[in-house]
């Protein structure tokens, strides 16, 4: 940590904060936080400074750092924290060089390719003891919360069903991963999940594939069900190249209980069948406003978010189980044996000996996710927000 550093913004001031990552989701962050009464741009870094430039430019704002390093930036702009929106497979790094230059992250969704990055992440906040908290969007929409209230009354649950039907044509790194679905956008569905019913998943057998007129180079489509703690399963489909009946990006939802059934389209429809349940809509800010919000929120009070990086652990790992049941031709994969099996591998793959150390002292991987660190945060933190 850098605690030299004058990061301070007092409640009420917006948080300044660097963006990293200036492609398409940059720019939607950047014209969100023009409007932010949370926080202000006050830096954006990208590997191409020239899109950094012109992605600020056309956000009509001025007096922005923009360069290619991180920390550099992060420090000229006096930033109180870093956002995150490059490319998966570059998360851990950004977040790694944010952290140890002392400024807290938020990090867009997915936190990283494998769950033994995820793990390193975990180990890493620790050291640094900066907050790294994952921007899972997607929880933040009020009608999902209205849903997840008639959820809650339906007693036990038999099965929790989701579809999401797509046709995205986004070109970059998408159109080549091996598994466009269910590492960019599955993601979202199974933290979803997570929020929605409270569960955790114990675990999956799971097909994808790619079809045959698919524009992505890797498998596109998949169907999945998850077994979870509580005997319930979570039946999963999904593709990102079928024209037509598009669902919500926010996924179709049904949820069959003890008590009777309840249904949410993704966007403002929830219907509920069951005597007596009924539910409010609230009327909060929702995505990438309200994951901001909830960030600048435990900087200022040291609260624990929903999303600190250990909650998140979870929802990759469903990710990740999927993924390996696929190419084992649809095995039940147990979630407890991927943890153990990625610890092994996060420590293998570590390079720095703090991250490294700590990961090994860990008496399992679910030990290492147990208990947020942020809770515990400095009492300067925790009692003026000052950052
Ligand atoms: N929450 C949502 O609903 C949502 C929607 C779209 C994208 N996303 C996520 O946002 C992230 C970015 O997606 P995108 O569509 O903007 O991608 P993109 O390819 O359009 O932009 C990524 C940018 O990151 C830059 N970059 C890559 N590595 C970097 C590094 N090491 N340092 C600095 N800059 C680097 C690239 O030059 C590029 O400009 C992804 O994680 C994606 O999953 C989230």
């Amino acid at each position: 940590m850098t605690d030299s550093i004058d990061r301070s913004a007092a409640p009420g001031e917006r948080l300044p904060v660097v963006v990293v990552g200036a492609g398409a989701m940059g720019g939607e962050w950047i014209r969100m936080l023009a409007q932010s009464p949370h926080a202000v741009v006050a830096g954006v870094v990208d590997l191409d400074v020239e899109l950094a430039a012109s992605t600020v430019a056309s956000a009509g704002l001025d007096g922005v750092a923009v360069g290619n390093s991180v920390s550099e930036i992060a420090e000229r702009a006096g930033a109180a924290a870093v956002i995150n929106v490059t490319v998966p497979q570059a998360h851990r790094v950004v977040n790694e060089q944010a952290l140890r230059a002392g400024f807290p992250v938020l990090c867009e969704k997915p936190l990283a390719p494998t769950v033994a990055e995820a793990l390193r992440q975990v180990a890493l906040a620790d050291v640094t003891g900066e907050l790294l908290m994952v921007s899972q969007s997607r929880r933040y929409f009020n009608h999902l919360t209205a849903f997840r209230g008639a959820v809650a009354a339906l007693g036990p649950l038999a099965v929790v069903d989701a579809e999401f039907f797509h046709a995205d044509h986004e070109p970059g790194f998408r159109e080549q991963m091996a598994h466009p679905l269910l590492v960019d956008m599955s993601i979202h569905h199974f933290d979803q999940l997570r929020y929605l019913t409270g569960d955790e998943p114990v675990a999956v057998r799971c097909s994808s594939w790619n079809p045959p007129w698919s524009w992505f180079a890797g498998d596109a489509a998949a169907s999945a069900e998850f077994e979870l703690a509580s005997g319930a399963r979570f039946v999963y489909a999904g593709s990102r190249c079928t024209p037509g009946l598009q669902t919500s990006w926010n996924a179709d939802w049904r949820v069959q209980g003890e008590r009777g059934a309840a249904a949410w389209d993704g966007d403002d429809v929830v219907r509920v069948e069951a005597d007596g349940v009924g539910f409010d809509v609230p009327d909060r800010s929702e995505g990438i406003a309200a994951s901001l919000e909830e960030f600048v929120g435990a900087l200022r009070t040291g609260t624990t978010p929903q999303n600190e990086v250990r909650a998140n652990v979870l929802s990759l790992a469903m990710v990740e189980g999927a993924i390996r049941s696929s190419e084992r031709g649809g095995e039940r994969v147990v979630i407890a044996d991927l943890l153990e099996e990625s610890l092994a591998q996060a420590i293998a793959d570590e390079q720095r000996d703090d991250v490294a150390g700590l990961l090994m002292s860990w008496t399992s991987a679910a030990d290492g996710i147990a208990t947020p660190a942020w809770g515990s945060a400095p009492a300067s933190i925790a009692s003026g927000g000052a950052r």
